[in-house]
């Protein structure tokens, strides 16, 4: 191995600058040469590669985002596509390359393995922390921190207004991140896709918490929850504007709903996101060295290690119920 790539695709994850990083210096610490792909996927069709230097990644520690900038790439998922991939990497003398993303990006990155002779190892980077055979996603640590602040925020006007607060969080299918955060945070309620609830349930507990003399309430929802507002009519993709409204018209308590949106994903990467991102970054180098192929590396009881691509998409990262029921119980 002489020359390896490494890209950032699919919705980027604070901490895939810390894991760039990494590759970038240990690939050049092991006699390698690096070239930076932009634009993820789109960048390999596309022929936007850069050479990567030690200063090319110097003072981006400590960013949100992705220096290499990061894309969702339709035409990659062609086989067309991914032919004009594999020539540009062979033109740039590329043989090996590191892929940081999600799942949509590590299903390209087992496509390139399975088809394109060129090994490809995946760091997985995602907020939404819903990956088989690993603990920890890069970027979760952050977006959870940076959910808690909201939450702080939020409670402390809900507190003086006594009101009943929705905040809708990120995270697609998967309700990982707004369980941790709202565990976290004390919220009265958490409504994820994982589990079922009835909204006459969730009215119910918002009454009888003020009866107790809680001076508000804060339900967090995963943008992922569907099925209990399928029925309704104006129902427009966002479960958390769909039950401020239900709790509104069900209860008539002063409700207020914020969704998080997009601000989830960006801010500073946390120790935690900077630590394990340097430490996979250096493992996904690594492996190549070692000639592993189809990998992903891992983050499994405080060890870095990994797993087989194929393993890491088979099954979606289980909600520990154990937590759940936690959470319930601390918000009596
Ligand atoms: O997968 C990361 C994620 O932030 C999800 O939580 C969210 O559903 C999605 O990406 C949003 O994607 P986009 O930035 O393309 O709107």
């Amino acid at each position: 191995m002489e020359k390896i790539g490494v890209l950032t695709s699919g919705g980027d994850a604070p901490g895939m600058n810390p894991a760039v990083r990494s590759v970038v210096r240990t690939a050049i610490y092991h006699d390698l040469e690096v070239v930076g792909i932009k634009r993820g996927y789109a960048g390999l069709i596309e022929n936007d590669f850069i050479e990567m230097k030690r200063n090319s990644v110097a003072d981006i520690i400590h960013r949100g985002g992705t220096k290499l900038l990061t894309a969702r790439s339709e035409e990659f998922k062609s086989k067309s596509g991914r032919e004009k991939a594999f020539k540009n990497m062979q033109a740039a003398g590329i043989d090996g390359l590191v892929v940081i993303g999600g799942d949509g990006s590590l299903k390209g990155a087992r496509a390139i393995n399975n088809e394109l002779d060129i090994p490809t190892i995946g760091i997985p980077g995602t907020i939404d922390n819903d990956l088989a055979c690993t603990d920890y996603t890069l970027g979760f640590d952050t977006a959870m921190n940076t959910i808690l602040d909201s939450l702080n925020k939020i409670r402390d006007t809900a507190t003086s207004h006594e009101r009943t607060f929705v905040i809708e969080c990120m995270g697609r299918d998967s309700g990982y991140l707004t369980l941790m955060a709202g565990l976290a945070g004390g919220a009265e309620f958490i409504l994820i896709p994982e589990i079922d609830f009835t909204l006459e349930e969730v009215n119910k507990k918002i009454v009888s918490g003020f009866e107790k003399g809680k001076l508000h309430s804060l339900i967090l929802i995963a943008e992922g929850v569907e099925k209990p507002f399928e029925h309704l009519s104006k129902y427009n993709g966002s479960p958390g504007m769909a039950l401020g409204e239900v709790i509104r018209e069900e209860t008539g308590l002063e409700t207020r709903v914020s969704v998080l949106g997009h601000l989830q994903r960006g801010g500073s990467p946390t120790a935690t996101d900077r630590v394990i991102a340097s430490r996979m970054g250096a493992k996904a180098v690594e492996l190549l060295i070692d000639g592993q192929r189809n990998k992903m590396v891992n983050y499994l009881q405080h060890s870095i290690g990994y797993c087989e691509i194929d393993d890491a998409l088979k099954d979606e990262h289980k909600i520990d119920m154990d937590i759940y029921e936690l959470a319930r119980i601390l918000s009596l």
